[in-house]
């Protein structure tokens, strides 16, 4: 049976890909934020997934705005990179694998989440960062296969937190569930406080980010319980995306460990964070969880 080995969480902003595909990591702006991901890349090199669940938005460059789902799953063989107005990322191609894909969009429609599917999606900075984060130097392929989950965090109403927690509670269970003996790692991204637009832009609330940090380990009811309105109010209305990080720490189970985190300000505009956590023998398996 598959097992769900770790969760990582962590900001996506596109100067971060940037960074790395333009070579600065080494510049006095950047070296901090890289510096704090070390020992969270180091652990997880030596903790590699076969796939990793990648819990992330879409930034209205594959997905219109003319449709939005709220909720969806990718279960192409591949997932092309998305050109956001400069050109692909030079970072490879996203191999997904669509037997997991279709196991876990039939158990979560059957676990009542109304999924859509995108048999092809082109995937953006949403996800490809957060993939250069666990990964640095991938050379000609990333280390696992990807499995795109999209939430919708752009258009009114987003789905709540306390939705999200649960569809990560179903979705543990749904990869626990799968016939095969895999190791799969789970992503949430985005985050932490910022706003992009409005009057407001370039908020970042610190003392918010820090409760979140802090609480996504053993109190995540506690932050399922903030509506939507409050995300926004507190963390900006692009700190919203924190939303997916509860889907993430639902998928996770109650026995976890924090390997370790990470929070810098800015990046970008943005409150930068990265939070690892292993899960431990009763939360890795179906059997062990039952
Ligand atoms: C930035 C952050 C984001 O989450 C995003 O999607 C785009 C830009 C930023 O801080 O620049
Ligand atoms: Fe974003």
């Amino acid at each position: 049976m598959a097992e769900v080995i770790w969760g990582l969480a962590t900001s996506h902003v596109p100067a971060i890909g940037a960074a790395m595909d333009n070579g600065k990591t080494e510049d006095a702006y950047w070296k901090p934020l890289f510096d704090g991901y070390a020992p969270a890349r180091a652990w997880m090199a030596e903790h590699r997934p076969d796939v990793a669940v990648i819990v992330y938005n879409d930034h209205a460059n594959a997905v219109d705005l003319d449709l939005i789902p709220t909720f969806g799953i990718g279960t192409a063989e591949s997932y092309e990179i998305a050109d956001e107005g400069w050109g692909p990322r030079p970072v490879p191609p996203v191999i997904g694998d669509p037997e997991l894909s279709e196991h876990l969009v039939r158990e979560l429609v059957d676990g009542g989440f109304d999924i859509a599917t995108f048999n092809r999606l082109k995937v953006d900075h949403g996800l490809t960062v957060p993939l250069s984060v666990y990964c640095p130097e991938p050379g000609d392929a990333w280390p696992c296969k990807v499995v795109p989950l999209l939430v919708n965090v752009l258009q009114y109403p987003q789905p709540t937190a306390a939705r999200c927690l649960a569809l990560g509670e179903a979705l543990g269970r749904a990869i626990r569930s799968y016939p095969k003996d895999i190791k799969v790692a789970v992503f949430g991204t985005g985050g932490m406080s910022h706003q992009l637009a409005g009057a407001r832009a370039g908020l970042i609330n610190q003392r918010f980010d820090r409760m979140f940090l802090e609480k996504i380990e053993h109190d995540p009811q506690a932050l399922a319980a903030l509506s939507r309105e409050e995300y926004m109010e507190q963390a900006g209305t692009e700190g919203l995306e924190l939303i997916m990080w509860l889907v993430m720490r639902g998928a996770l189970g109650d026995d976890i460990v924090r390997i370790h985190d990470t929070y810098h300000v800015p990046a970008s505009n943005t409150a930068a964070a990265l939070a690892l956590f292993e899960v431990t023998g009763a939360s890795r398996t179906a059997r062990a969880a039952a």
